[in-house]
């Protein structure tokens, strides 16, 4: 079958290099794509907010299945778009991508249906925000409802940070997304990334990561996009995978059904498991990044059986086969990231670094005069499968030592929780 896959990211690279060895493929196009999706797929320039030329596009070259990575589109209604084409799509539509469009959505989904989600207030103006805050104290989370590119976030630990969150919110400069607030109970606990492959009606389990949000060793300064992750996430036991298939996903999958909004694509819970078990943060309608480089590297059957599976309403008859080992990936990122990074430095090394046994997805790179260049914040994801997390670990640094990009950097300690746990035989 001939693909066109949408993105430019890691998670892109990852779905294009685990589609690229399934003997369904014929052709796989993406767009924009980065220079290591065009070593495996044709490269092509669309307008991904024309969801008209896509379909023109997808006529002309007989475009089999269309595979949207990133969330913005789905959100914008891409995937209801392209199916009035008669174009399959793997993804969810309009109405079910307000799971990750607006929080406030989910927040009311959880309320109607009893999923565990932390305890919540809705406003759509200062005043009122404020007083719900006070009331409430510190620490407390303030999130704008809708897409802001990982920004709308703030884990306020005191009531000053708290308030300037709600002024940064409703002073515009998140633009439409921050026209209303929710305002959350903090919540304690560890945190976990877990994916169900849905068609609608039937959810399966589609693998556990953990990621490291925070930019610098040890979890500290500024909240990234993410940079590493890995899986499985030790936390996720099969009795919590369990627990949380009953008390979140399947709740989810009859709500959203009863809404007249079935969910069929990816769906990405993050989670906090509390005390008191497993509670939603927040969904994601699409593949994580960079969760989705370490589920690729771990899947051991063909993605575009899967997808298509999840299209055709068939998960109930499928199953889903994992490797054993543990996959762990480590991003590099340009100076400067999470703020404004440094573009244009050449990058070295990476077929010695590909040859420690490591998979190196491209995220931010572009070709410049032949060379490869950083384009972006978070630019590389290094990535190895090992018997342990530790040695993932140790196979994706020892691969790391092989790329020559002094103006690059990246966390060293990616796995730390789940290593030390296996030192410790926990
Ligand atoms: P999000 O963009 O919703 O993933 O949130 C970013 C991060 O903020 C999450 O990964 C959590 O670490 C943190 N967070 C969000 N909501 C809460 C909450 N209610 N309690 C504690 N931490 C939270
Ligand atoms: N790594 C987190 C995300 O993709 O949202």
């Amino acid at each position: 079958m001939n693909v066109l896959l949408l993105g430019s990211g890691g998670r892109e690279h990852a779905l294009a290099w685990k589609m690229s060895a399934s003997p369904l493929l014929t052709r796989l196009y993406a767009s924009p794509g980065n220079p290591g999706i065009g070593s495996i797929a044709e490269l092509v320039r669309l307008d991904v907010s024309d969801h008209a030329a896509v379909a023109a596009f997808c006529q002309e070259k007989k475009i089999d299945l269309v595979v949207v990575g990133p969330e913005g589109p789905l959100v914008a209604g891409i995937a209801d778009d392209l199916r009035v084409w008669g174009i399959r799509v793997f993804g969810p539509s309009k109405a079910a991508a307000r799971l990750e469009g607006s929080k406030g959505f989910t927040k009311d989904l959880c309320a109607k249906f009893d999923i565990p989600t932390a305890a919540f207030g809705r406003f759509g103006d200062l005043a009122s925000a404020k007083t719900y805050v006070e009331k409430k104290g510190a620490p407390i989370v303030i999130k704008a409802d809708g897409l802001a590119a990982g920004k709308g976030v703030t884990v306020a630990m005191t009531l000053d940070e708290a308030m300037a969150a709600l002024d940064a919110c409703f002073d515009g400069s998140l633009g439409a997304a921050g026209a209303e607030v929710v305002v959350e109970e903090f919540l304690t606990g560890e945190e976990a990334s877990f994916f169900c492959l849905c068609d609608g009606v039937t959810a399966l389990p589609f693998g556990t990561a953990q990621d490291h949000k925070r930019v610098g060793d040890g979890d500290v300064g500024p909240n990234t996009g993410g940079m590493g992750a890995y899986s499985p996430a030790p936390v996720m036991t099969p009795q919590m995978t369990e627990r949380t298939m009953r008390e979140i996903i399947e709740p989810t999958m009859r709500g959203m059904a009863e809404l007249g909004a079935p969910f069929a694509g990816i769906l990405f819970a993050g989670l906090m498991i509390t005390d008191s078990g497993p509670k939603l943060i927040e969904y994601n309608v699409r593949f994580g990044d960079p969760e989705c480089q370490v589920l690729m590297m771990r899947l051991k059957d063909d993605l575009l059986v899967l997808l298509n599976a999840a299209i055709d309403g068939q998960l109930a008859h499928t199953s889903i086969r994992w490797r054993d080992e543990a996959a762990l990936t480590v991003v590099m990122a340009a100076r400067g990231y999470p703020g404004t990074p440094e573009k244009g430095s050449v990058i070295r090394g990476l077929d010695e670094a590909a040859s420690e046994g490591a998979e190196i997805f491209h995220a931010g790179t572009a070709i410049n005069g032949g060379a490869l260049v950083a384009n972006g914040g978070r630019v590389l994801n290094v990535t190895a499968l090992g018997k342990t997390v530790g040695e993932a670990q140790q196979k994706a640094y020892a691969a790391i030592d092989q790329i020559d990009w002094p103006q690059g950097f990246y966390r060293h300690d990616i796995g730390w929780r789940a290593v030390e746990r296996e030192k410790s035989g926990a």
